[in-house]
């Protein structure tokens, strides 16, 4: 870290709980490496206290914005500015950048995080035909980000189907042509990626029946703790290559770095 002095620009992570968050790690030395004279600290906010702690950062002026995670990420939406089309309809973001008006800008990295990480594992998803286990908050970005990275088909399943038609509806708007289907079975699909929270613990059941993996698809998960988790290692056993969960944070921190404009 260089000196903190008093034209640092402060950034911080806003979660609860707090000890656990990763992001200072990675762009502390990421700012390091860029010659960037900012710092970014923890900031312990409960749920109740975000609208307040909003309102402190906006007039706080060299704050230079936030990384925003669990429990933040949707109820900070309506105390913002403005937030990216895809944000506003994924209905979260996890990254704010103040400007220097103070105006309060958010966005949504998670899912270009995950595709971020998959090209640079050397996995382009444009034109693939993409399976996704999953409709929650992960599964929404990561739904718009295939999208966008020019998916040539998107099949989702949930264990809730309601959620899946809502994701869908959504998509639609901003991506019309987009083919989309609902449907439980993987097979033959060059891409499937599980977005759902089945794999954090080990009696989890997986969240898609092996079954349908075969040699030449790729199988990414988003659970980075374990690396190896139990649907990636059906998938390995059954010939298909595999993603693990870690490379999409890596792939957001440049991503994250950049909409924070952390520059010298
Ligand atoms: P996150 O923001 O981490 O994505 P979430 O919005 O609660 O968290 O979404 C969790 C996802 O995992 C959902 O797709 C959820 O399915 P439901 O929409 O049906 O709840 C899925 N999930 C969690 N536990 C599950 C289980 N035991 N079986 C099947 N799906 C499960």
């Amino acid at each position: 870290m260089t000196e903190i002095t008093g034209r640092t620009r402060v950034f911080a992570i806003l979660a609860d709980p707090i000890a656990q968050v990763k992001a200072p790690q990675g762009l502390n030395r990421l700012m390091a490496e860029r010659g960037v004279d900012g710092v970014m600290v923890p900031l312990h906010v409960a749920a109740a206290d975000l609208p307040t702690v909003v309102a402190g950062l906006r007039a706080t002026q060299s704050f230079g914005g936030a990384i925003v995670t669990v429990p933040h990420k949707t109820a900070i939406v309506p105390l913002l500015d403005a937030v990216s089309d895809a944000a506003r309809l994924v209905g979260a973001v996890n990254a704010v950048r103040r400007e220097p008006d103070g105006r309060l800008v958010g966005e949504i990295l998670d899912g270009a995080g995950f595709v971020a990480g998959l090209r640079a594992a050397g996995h382009d998803p444009r034109g693939a035909s993409a399976y996704l286990a999953g409709a929650g908050g992960a599964a929404n970005a990561i739904a718009f980000a295939l999208a966008e990275a020019g998916v040539g088909r998107l099949t989702v399943h949930n264990r809730t189907p309601a959620r899946v038609e809502d994701l869908f509806a959504r998509l639609r708007r901003l991506h019309p042509a987009l083919p989309l289907a609902s449907a439980a079975d993987p097979a033959g699909h060059d891409l499937v990626v599980n977005a759902t929270s089945l794999g954090l613990r080990p009696d989890d059941p997986l969240p898609l029946d092996p079954a349908g993996l075969a040699a030449g698809q790729l199988v990414a998960e988003i659970i980075m703790q374990p690396a190896k988790t139990p649907l990636l290692a059906a998938a390995a056993a059954r010939g298909c290559r595999t993603h693990p969960g870690l490379p999409m944070l890596e792939g957001q921190l440049a991503l994250m770095a950049d909409f924070l404009r952390m520059r010298p």
